[in-house]
Formats: structure tokens, sequence, C-alpha cells
């Protein structure tokens, strides 16, 4: 097999002109080279990077500013990367020509104007990784760690995932000519993210298990195999991923928010966030820390529970069960590093039900935005924030949207003609009648004018959701 032409098996990654190091979160012991699971090979904890240059007096922050602002209007391959415009609190390869990239980050924030109203909240924001060449957040972190793999001289890079990593990891791997492989539980990932990993030249494996098993799996390849692992264990992908934050606070022209929510699954995501809060706290760039809330699925709820049961001093793991399959996930990689940031933060963790999934997502489509199902939980949680008092209708809030709505069709489709529930034989769900409200299914009519304009008048004197229509 010509696996064996790639770099030798095991071999340590090494950053061996770098000025960064790996930094273990449990046991804080410091090394210059990452073995492979990207673990403390003292204690087996989770792996972070960190960089002398970005604690130096050397970072002004109003000099960085103004750089990253300067670099909006450049035309250099580097500079038209929404994360490697903020290189300078990124790992450095050791040359640009390594960087693969295909334009990801730059992604807009919006304000939510009629979730504003249904909420309460006057100044609610979505930031739309969605809106990321691949269709989520995953490129942002995926430019980052590809880079590295290639500057290694990995030939396979390899990943578990419910699907945008596999995406995103397919497309970044086909732009910088390695090949992928792609480990994917059977049956509970989205058409849409299966066929973009086929369509970037994947080697796909529907295994018969669920995220968590494909991730396990995963581990032990990459120790038998000369195989580089994007998911978010890697701690390249989760600085790739701070710059979302980066370039929120540059929208908001450096106010922090009160609020920022973000979905929780694998938890790399919060991590990386909240990592990026930090950071900026350190070197100036914000006076203050947003509060950095997770929320999760009912039914893949497992770091809720972590802080609940185990008062964020354990890992509980769940069996996972949810349509919102990006977040199907039970036993997260990084909950340590995802209870750390939303405790430095002042942050909540909480969880929302399918129902209340369902409508948040519909009410972010019908803003003309949309979203995938995991990306929703941020207003459903808002929502439940907002009842609980953590949250207040005066405060400022940012939604982080991690998916595109095109990602997931079929749940669309579902919800739209009324089946979403019927098929989870969950036909007694609460607040039916603000879900129809919601429903926009299409109507099939004989090629008739008449019939059209019945239908518009129709829809004219019943939808109460435009009542100034
Ligand atoms: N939202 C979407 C759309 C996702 O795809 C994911 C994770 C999350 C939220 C949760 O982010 O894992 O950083 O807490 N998707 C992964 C994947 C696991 O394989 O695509 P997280």
């Amino acid at each position: 097999m010509a696996l064996s032409a790639t770099p030798d098996r095991g071999s340590p990654h090494s950053q061996s002109k770098a000025t960064f190091s790996f930094r273990c979160i449990g046991c804080g012991s410091l090394t210059a080279t990452a073995v492979k699971d990207f673990r403390c090979t003292q204690c087996g904890n989770l792996l972070e990077i960190t960089d002398p240059s970005w604690h130096s007096s050397k970072l002004n922050a109003p000099t960085l500013k103004s750089t990253w602002r300067d670099r909006r209007s450049s035309n250099a391959t580097l500079d038209l990367s929404g994360v490697w415009r903020f290189r300078e609190l990124l790992p450095s390869p050791e040359s640009t020509e390594h960087v693969i990239s295909l334009r990801e980050g730059n992604t807009p924030l919006y304000e939510l104007s009629q979730a504003s109203c249904i909420t309460g909240v006057l100044r609610l924001y979505a930031k739309h990784q969605g809106m990321n060449p691949t269709g989520s957040f995953k490129d942002a972190g995926m430019t980052v760690a590809a880079t590295f793999a290639r500057q290694a001289g990995y030939r396979w890079v390899a990943c578990a995932s419910t699907g945008n990593t596999s995406a995103s990891m397919a497309a970044y791997a086909g732009r910088g000519g390695m090949r992928s492989l792609v480990l994917v539980p059977d049956g509970k990932i989205s058409w849409s993210k299966l066929s973009q990993a086929l369509d970037y030249g994947a080697l796909t494996c529907q295994l018969r298990t669920d995220f968590d098993g494909c991730l396990r799996l995963l581990q032990e390849l990459v120790r038998r195999a000369p195989v580089y692992q994007l998911n978010s264990i890697n701690p390249f992908r989760l600085e790739g991923q701070k710059t979302l934050a980066l370039e929120l606070l540059e929208q908001l022209d450096w106010q922090p928010p009160d609020h920022i929510i973000v979905p929780g699954g694998n938890l790399g995501n919060s991590s990386a966030i909240g990592k990026a809060l930090l950071e900026m706290l350190d070197l100036g760039l914000i006076p203050r820390l947003p509060k950095l809330s997770v929320i999760q699925a009912e039914g893949a709820n497992a770091l809720v529970r972590t802080f609940l049961e185990a008062g964020g001093k354990h890992l509980v793991s769940v069996q996972p069960e949810t349509r919102a399959t990006a977040i199907r996930i039970g036993n997260p990689a990084s909950w340590e590093k995802a209870v750390r940031v939303i405790q430095a933060t002042g942050g909540a963790c909480d969880q929302v039900s399918e129902t209340e999934i369902a409508q948040a997502k519909a009410e972010i489509g019908a803003e003309g935005i949309g979203c995938e199902p995991a990306s929703a939980v941020t207003l459903a949680g808002l929502k439940k924030l907002l009842r609980q008092g953590f949250v207040k209708a005066d405060e400022t809030v940012v939604l982080v949207l991690t998916g595109n709505l095109l990602k997931d069709p079929d749940f669309t489709m579902e919800f739209h003609r009324g089946d979403l529930f019927r098929v989870r034989g969950a036909s007694n769900e609460p607040d039916r009648d603000s879900l129809n409200l919601l429903r926009h299914p299409p109507v099939v009519l004989d090629a008739n004018l008449d019939a059209v304009i019945q239908t518009l008048e129709r829809a004219e004197n019943s939808d109460p959701a435009h009542p100034n229509a």
C-alpha cells in the first residue's frame, strides 16, 4: 500500500522552526512537538497551542487592529482569507507557500430584526459561519490544520465526523493535493454533507456506529497508520476557529457584546472562541469579556449533565439522539476546554428540546437567513436564558450560526410538510400551533392562473406571520 511513502509511522509532529509550542491543558507541560493523537505524553490530556509572541509587548492592540483592517483592502492571498488576515495570533507555517486557503472566514454579521421582536432583545446579531466556502464554521480551523498537515509532509488526512468536518476536510485536502479518509456514522449524517465529501474526492467510510464510535476508531487508526487527524482534537483547528471571535469583535468595532451563544457538540468551537476571547482580553484588544454560553440538544446533553451532575469535574457521557445530527455526540472530546472557558467568561450551559430547535430554525429561516438545525439551538437557547433572567433584553447578544441552511434539506422539508415529529413518533409535541404558523409547505396546483390567484388570496388572508402584507 502506498501509505508507506508518507512520513514515519507514528513520528512526532515536529514544529522545528516554529515559535509556538504545545501546552497540556491538564498538567501544563510544554513541548515543541506533538504526537499524532495530540494528547500529552505525560498525563494523556488534550494539548493547546501557545506562542510567546502572542503575549509580547511587540503586539500592540491599536497597531494590530489597524493592520487587520488595512488587510481587508489587500489582494494578497493571505489577506483575502478571513482567517490568515489575523495571522499574528495564529501559529505561523514555515512558509506561506504551505498555506491551503479557500478564502474562508469574512463571514457576515447580521442583525436579526424578526428574532429581536420575538425575543425582545433589541441588539441581537447572528455571526453566520455557514457562509464559509463549504458551508460551515469548520473551514476556519481547517485552513490552518490542513496547512500544517501539508507542511509536515502527510499524504493522508483523516477525520471522524457528523458531516461538516468531513466536507471541510475533504475540500481542503483536495485543494492542497492530499488524500482524505472520512469516517462517518452510517445513516446519521445529512446527504448534502456526505455528497460534499464524495465530490471533493474523499475516501468515505460509513461505519455502523455513532460519531463517538467513529472518533474512537480514528484515534486507534492514527497510531497505526500514517494519517494525520483533522478532528478538533487537533489544536491547529482550534487556532483557526479563534478567528471567528476576532472577526466578530472587529465587526462590532471592538465593543464586546454581553453574550455570545454557540451550539455544543464535540466542544471544539466553544473552546476556540473562549481561547480567543481570553487572548484578546490579555492583549488589550477588548476591555472586558463577553459571557460565552453553550447550548446542546436535550438528547445530546453531555456537557449540561457534566455541569449539573459532576460540577464540571468529570465528563458525564450520554447515548446521543437528536435530529440536529451535527451535534449528535455523546462523549465530547473537548469538554474540559469548554468547561474552562464557560467558567472563565461567566457563561451558561443549557439544553433545548427538538421542538424548540425546529421552531428556532424556522424563525431564522423566515428572516431570510436560514441555518442548519444544530445552529438553531442558539436562538432556542437564548429564549431559555432570557426566561431564566441570565440574559437581559437590553443586553447585546450574538448567536453563532455554525452551518448553512442547505446542509440539511431533509430536516427542512420534513418540518414544512409537517412530517418532522410524526417521523420521530412524537405527535404529542407541545406548542404545535406556533410551529404550524411557521410551516410553508409547497402547494401543488394545476397550471391555471385562477388557481394561483386563489392560493395567493388565501395566503394573504390567513398568514398572521405577515399581517402587513
Ligand atoms: N454546529 C454544526 C453545524 C456542526 O457541524 C458542529 C459539529 C457543531 C455545531 C458543534 O461544534 O463540535 O465544535 O462543539 N460538527 C462536527 C462534525 C462534530 O463532525 O462536523 P463542536
